[in-house]
């Protein structure tokens, strides 16, 4: 079997110190006159796309339908991607470090996967409805690489997923508190839209969202044992926690980094309380091996949500999988009604979506390429301390193989508590526009100028390459 993608684990207690130093320094960011620049490049190289996004906010809700496409100023419009790279609409080409959210550790639109989707079209076609052999295959290929994952229902989306994980952990304990660490994005339904992207912000972007919805959602601060214990405790006082839900590098892929012990430790507070414990594998699933999270960290959850991966980038990408008995929740059928915990979709589960899921993985393990993903990011994020340190910038980057963080503005690691919080807000977040935009106009596609995937298309030169932006902006960057 392939290997793992983290060939060193990150120093979370200095990291966290750099990103707390980094929170109270002045921001470090391009002046009004370098900006210009980029915005007279976007005007005179990207025609097509500023077309394009204006035809698009007339009919498109804020002209994108995924935030991940914005950009400033305005989105770029991408026809073609392959391998590292995307192209957009005038012929710009970028290096793909977005990899559309995660799921393309191969590297854009792999050939191999492309003529098993299209040999599939041919005889079969998207959808039918009834039972399909890639189902199958995809669910016991997931189990060989993943063991404590007995049984597999596959869905739409990582967001149904965890819908569907936290139905099941409260069918089977009758408990009907979740807890979740606070920053973590587990998806954008009900009962997670609670403390998002900053810790301890509770219900803030809970818009259109019923109070009700929320009542059994709690969050605790990343790697607070003692918050979690305590919250543990006093929802057993309440009827008790269904599942603690936990994305394994930290909140939002490691934004919120956790120790190398964190997730052994939730596991035994798990225990203690009579809890599940689900580990939201969406972006973990695959990209940090093939035996996902649990396998590196050795730590067996007892339900694991799966997205982007599962489906090797083609759409219809979510499942979840689990213990046997917990599995059991979802059982088909009529006859089981009041019992099970319903879930489905018309599309779920579709030929295309496990026949892309199935031959990816397949590629994933034959090819290494989870290893191969983490050693790009690897020497990615040793050449951006290298310029970090000669640009003698305050920026903080670390990674966990193939999820290499890059923190410039530090708006993300914001705390609550600092009297400062709201007057740093505006000008940080502004600041991040401007590297994710700046990063673009250089040749770089980042995910909202803070974070990047790699993939195993990430050669030494493509690395190299990518270096070289990086510098051209930081080389912008205003003296302190
Ligand atoms: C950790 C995590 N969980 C869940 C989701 C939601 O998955 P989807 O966008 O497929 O609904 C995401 C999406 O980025 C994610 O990163």
């Amino acid at each position: 079997m392939s290997s793992y993608g983290i060939s060193r684990y990150p120093d979370v207690k200095a990291v966290e110190a750099r990103l707390e130093t980094l929170t109270h320094t002045p921001i470090r960011t391009l002046g009004a006159d370098r900006l210009a620049e980029y915005h007279a490049w976007y005007e005179q190289r990207t025609p097509a796309s500023k077309q394009a996004a204006a035809e698009a906010e007339a009919v498109i809700p804020g002209g994108v339908q995924h935030n991940l496409a914005l950009n400033d100023p305005w989105p770029l419009s991408v026809v073609r991607a392959e391998g590292a790279y995307l192209h957009d609409a005038d012929g710009n080409r970028y290096i793909d470090f977005l990899q559309a959210g995660g799921p393309t550790v191969l590297g854009s639109n792999p050939p191999a996967v492309r003529a098993k989707v299209l040999e599939l079209l041919e005889h079969c076609g998207p959808v039918t409805g009834m039972l399909h052999p890639a189902e199958t295959r995809l669910a016991k290929l997931i189990h060989d690489f993943m063991p404590a994952v007995h049984k597999f229902r596959m869905l739409g989306s990582g967001t149904e997923a965890v819908m569907a994980a936290i139905r099941a952990a409260r069918a089977h304990t009758g408990k009907a508190h979740i807890i979740k660490v606070g920053g973590a994005y587990h998806g954008w339904s009900d009962q997670v839209v609670y403390g998002l992207r900053i810790p301890g912000t509770g219900s803030l972007e809970a818009a259109g969202i019923p109070k009700t919805a929320l009542a059994n959602t709690a969050e605790t601060a990343p790697g607070d044992l003692e918050a979690l214990r305590a919250r543990l405790a006093a929802n057993a006082a309440e009827g008790g926690t269904a599942a603690v839900i936990v994305e394994p590098v930290g909140p939002e892929s490691g934004t919120h980094p956790v120790t190398r012990e964190f997730n052994a430790q939730v596991r035994e507070l798990c225990d203690e309380f009579g809890t599940l414990l689900i580990f939201d594998e969406v972006v973990t699933g695959f990209r940090l091996g093939m035996g996902g999270a649990q396998g590196y960290y050795e730590v067996t959850p007892d339900l694991t949500v799966f997205g982007k991966c599962v489906a090797g980038g083609y759409p219809g990408a979510g499942g979840v999988g689990g213990r046997e008995e917990v599995m059991a929740a979802f059982a088909g059928g009529l006859t089981a009604a009041g019992q099970r915990a319903l879930t489905g979709g018309t599309l779920s589960a579709n030929p295309l979506s496990c026949t892309a899921g199935y031959h990816t993985l397949l590629e994933m393990d034959r090819l290494d390429a989870p290893a191969k993903a983490g050693a790009a990011g690897d020497r990615l994020r040793e050449g951006l301390d290298a310029l970090i340190a000669r640009y003698e910038l305050p920026y903080v980057t670390y990674n966990f193989g193939s999820i290499v963080h890059l923190h410039t503005s530090g708006v993300l690691h914001l705390s609550l508590n600092d009297p400062e919080f709201f007057d740093k807000l505006g000008p940080r977040k502004d600041m991040l526009e401007h590297m994710s935009m700046a990063f673009a106009a250089e040749g770089v596609i980042t995910l909202a100028g803070s974070r990047i995937y790699t993939s195993m298309a990430d050669t030494d030169d493509v690395v190299d390459e990518a270096l070289a932006a990086f510098e051209r902006v930081f080389a912008k960057i205003q003296p302190a």
